[in-house]
């Protein structure tokens, strides 16, 4: 029986945890607050900052894990590079590293000849501003160490005044201690796609079917899969998709993000793990992306990845901050044919805190499934 310590333990933590439960693994999930919902369903549950080099050290020594499985990007990535030699960190400590920042990953993508926006950095105003100034085109600042949209802005050409306040708002919602930001060509693309990958030991790698989605505020709010057709693109993006993933190395699922522009696959960025588009996988699929990654991380065979049904998903964020909510309309959401909701467990919200999600056929009956949800904050 496998002994896995995942680090990190919100939705995509949960789910892992369960399929990873179903294999006979014992899981200790670990995060920064209590109750946190991988540790409704995990074996144990620790609480401590992932950040920290010393914790996260003492705590692999503890555990002493047979792989140590990265959930979510704010994890100390020197630690899991220092502990490699002794033990396994899914998919390697390498992967886990280059995509913490978007700015190596994304020279790793470039380096490798995989299309990409233009982009460059900056570590200060004047950099960013000399870079809008060269660039002369619509761009999208973002803080080189962030997740879900945070600290996001897009700019026109030759508005300097918004440039300045996308410096100040990618520094002021960053993480880490030192300012970079990205400055990226802005791509007015026709739709974005998830490409979910599996690099696995002893067979090749395979794809699921695309997701589709839709991002508000660079936060993900719509995905859908079997409900379109990309053509030849398709096996395009699994062409890039392989050679990034083969460059990363090591076992797994990886959320491969892709723009689509006319005839062009464009790529944007890639997660070493499950990706929050492909929860959809759960209502989609015969074994869902957290089914695959648990199996390629643990060298089981994937003899197949069929698509039971096509379907849309649509989150269910807070509106406010609140360390109490209740959900009202779920009896209206269940009465839809072939829709169905599901809650994440987050003990509190805070405004566009990402609660839940409700699955559908196609995305408009999502939108109406969303709309009967309600959420209320007094108790
Ligand atoms: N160069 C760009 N051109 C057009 N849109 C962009 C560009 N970069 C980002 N976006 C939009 O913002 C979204 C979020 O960007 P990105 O994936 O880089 O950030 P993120 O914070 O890592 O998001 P997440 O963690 O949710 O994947 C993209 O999915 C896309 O909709
Ligand atoms: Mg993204």
């Amino acid at each position: 029986m496998k002994k896995i310590m995942l680090l990190g333990s919100g939705e995509l933590g949960r789910e892992l945890t369960i399929s990873l439960k179903r294999l006979g693994c014992t899981v200790i999930a670990c995060d920064r607050y209590e109750n946190a919902p991988a540790m409704q369903v995990a074996d144990r549950s620790m609480v401590f900052d992932m950040l920290n080099a010393a914790q996260l050290r003492a705590h692999i020594q503890s555990v002493d894990p047979d792989l140590v499985v990265p959930e979510i990007e704010a994890i100390n990535t020197q630690v899991l590079l220092d502990v490699e030699a002794e033990r396994t960190i899914v998919p390697s400590a390498r992967a886990v590293d280059l995509t913490m920042n978007r700015d190596r990953i994304r020279d790793r993508a470039a380096e490798i000849g995989l299309p990409t926006a233009k982009y460059g950095y900056a570590e200060n105003l004047e950099q960013m501003l000399s870079l809008y100034e060269d660039m002369s085109c619509k761009i999208v600042v973002k803080p080189v160490m962030s997740s879900s949209g945070k600290g996001q802005s897009t700019v026109v050409a030759g508005d300097m005044a918004t440039a300045q306040e996308a410096w100040h708002h990618a520094v002021e919602n960053m993480r880490g201690d030192r300012p970079k930001v990205i400055v990226e060509e802005f791509i007015a693309f026709d739709y974005e796609i998830t490409l979910l990958t599996v690099r696995q030991e002893n067979a090749e790698t395979v794809y699921c079917p695309v997701l589709r989605h839709k991002q508000v505020d660079g936060d993900f709010k719509i995905s859908e899969q079997g409900t379109f057709a990309m053509g030849a693109l398709e096996a395009e993006a699994q062409a890039m998709a392989k050679k990034m993933t083969d460059d990363l190395g090591g076992f797994g699922l990886f959320g491969v993000e892709f723009f689509i522009r006319g005839e062009e696959v464009i790529f944007s960025e890639l997660s070493p793990r499950p990706h929050d588009t492909g929860l959809l996988t759960l209502y989609t699929q015969n074994l869902s992306e957290f089914d695959l990654h648990a199996r390629a991380i643990l060298h089981l065979p994937i003899s197949n990845i069929a698509a039971l049904r096509s379907g849309a998903c649509h989150t269910i964020n807070a509106a406010q901050a609140s360390d109490y909510y209740a959900v009202d309309g779920l009896a209206e959401v269940e009465a839809m044919p072939d829709v169905e909701a599901m809650m994440f467990g987050k003990p509190d919200a805070y405004p566009n805190r990402r609660l839940g999600m409700v699955f559908a056929p196609d995305v408009e009956t999502a939108i109406a499934a969303r709309a009967k949800i309600t959420l209320s904050y007094e108790r």
